[in-house]
């Protein structure tokens, strides 16, 4: 098949070239001119494991295409993608701007029948009004039909979980329609849900959603624990042996990040709100991920008299491991904080630092490693949960000032810590002294 995917975003980039791996013929077409000569030469413009590899193959292969021009990537194109951003309104709400101006664009460019697949993360109902605006729009005689195609992959991990995701849903108005994306995307190899359009869309706000209130729920157990002298991970361990409540999603730590959990839930409480509907239990999720984000600095606070003139050493900045985004991470209020209450801030992520020094404010110092970051620190924070960090030596820590550890994605096993000079201090389990 002939495939066109505009926006090169990690949502389009990723179904790009995965698409392009299964033996379609791809063009990736994005507006940013430095971008596309990058992608031309296999650089990929964000940290995402096994990409860049795909890439260089499949261009080479010359079944991977780079442009910045509409009509050349829609020339031909059995099937065009929307993937590109809709970012948060300022209400919460989800901006279609960029999806409409590809709208337009299809509508003025195709000289064949075509499908159109959404990927972007859109509103229930807007797959309906891009089909109706594409219609108004045309300019040829040409059939247009739009498909919902929601996208469920990890950052991180996300080449993996194109060949080994758990569903692929598809939201069409025509089985026929519906038939060709799934012909697509066969050999991924991963089941198939035909569903109408609208409920494939509201299918992927309501797992972003569930999944965000799996890890809301944990945190607020993880909390109780604190207080009643339990272990959360402990409890995460029982509850989750119940195949009802499944063991996946139960890691208590300082709440979620990223780009789609914190946009996706305010997103859908506005899509509720809009037809009279208050989705109490979501405003909960929302509220306790915030607080839980402030969760590190609370402890802190118990802790020491004052943090002012304290040297404060952060390891892990991106909002979760294998990936060097920080959008919503918990960094960012923390560090931001942490130098409001007169701290001195030294940081160190292994892939996240560039986005950092672009992201956090200003005057935090970064360090070239873990070590560095930890030398004559007064105190320690742990924000993601790296490898390098979950197995780092702990001898490290006897070049700290005072070898204290607040630790918020639960890296160290508390049975580790037993003769460990470390006064340690995580989420939902008891303090190790
Ligand atoms: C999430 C979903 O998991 C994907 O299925 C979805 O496709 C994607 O959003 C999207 O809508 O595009 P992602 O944001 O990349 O994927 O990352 P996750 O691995 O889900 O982690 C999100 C946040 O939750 C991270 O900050 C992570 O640290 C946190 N988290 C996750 C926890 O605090 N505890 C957990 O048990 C799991």
């Amino acid at each position: 098949m002939n495939i066109a995917v505009v926006g090169t975003g990690y949502v389009g980039l990723v179904t790009g070239v995965t698409l392009s791996e299964i033996g379609h013929q791809v063009t990736c077409i994005d507006i940013d001119e430095d971008k596309i000569e990058k992608m031309k030469r296999g650089q990929s413009p964000i940290y995402e494991p096994g990409l860049s590899e795909l890439m260089l193959k499949n261009i080479a292969e010359n079944r991977l295409h780079f442009t910045t021009h509409h009509e050349e990537g829609f020339y031909k194109a059995d099937v065009i993608y929307i993937a590109v951003g809709t970012p948060e309104n300022e209400d919460g709400s989800a901006n279609l701007t960029y999806v409409e101006e590809v709208a337009i664009k299809i509508a003025e460019l195709i000289e064949q029948d075509t499908i159109v697949v959404i990927k972007s993360t859109v509103p229930v109902g807007t797959n309906d009004r891009i089909q109706q605006f594409i219609h108004h729009h045309l300019i040829r005689n040409v059939k247009v039909e739009v498909v919902s195609n929601p996208e469920f992959l990890k950052e991180g991990t996300a080449i993996y979980d194109s060949f080994h995701g758990d569903r692929i849903v598809i939201g069409a108005n025509s089985l026929q329609a519906a038939n060709i994306i799934e012909q697509i995307n066969k050999p991924f190899g991963i089941p198939v849900f035909i569903t109408d359009i609208r409920s494939a869309e509201m299918i992927k706000y309501a797992a972003n959603a569930f999944l965000a209130t799996k890890i809301s729920f944990i945190n607020e157990i993880a909390n109780i624990c604190e207080r009643v002298n339990a272990d959360v991970e402990q409890v995460a361990k029982g509850i989750g042996m119940d195949q009802r409540i499944g063991n996946k999603f139960l890691n208590a730590g300082i709440g979620y990040g990223g780009s789609c959990f914190p946009k996706d839930t305010k997103a859908l409480l506005k899509i509720a709100g809009h037809v009279d509907y208050e989705f109490e239990l979501l405003k909960g999720v929302v509220n306790v991920n915030k607080q839980q984000q402030y969760l590190l600095l609370k402890k802190l606070n118990n802790r020491f008299e004052t943090l002012n003139g304290m040297r404060i050493a952060v390891l892990g900045l991106a909002f979760k491991p294998n990936t060097d985004d920080l959008r919503e991470a918990a960094s960012i209020v923390i560090t931001e904080e942490l130098i409001n209450q007169g701290a001195q801030v030294i940081a160190f992520d292994p892939i996240a630092m560039e986005n950092a020094k672009k992201t956090l404010v200003t005057s935090i110092i970064y360090a070239d490693s873990i070590e560095e970051a930890l030398r004559d620190a007064d105190a320690a924070l742990i924000l993601t949960e790296w490898d390098d960090i979950k197995y780092m030596d702990h001898a490290i820590f006897k070049t700290m000032r005072t070898p204290i550890i607040f630790d918020g994605r639960n890296c160290f096993e508390l049975s580790s810590l037993k003769d460990s000079i470390i006064e340690y201090h995580s989420i939902g389990r008891p303090v190790v002294k």
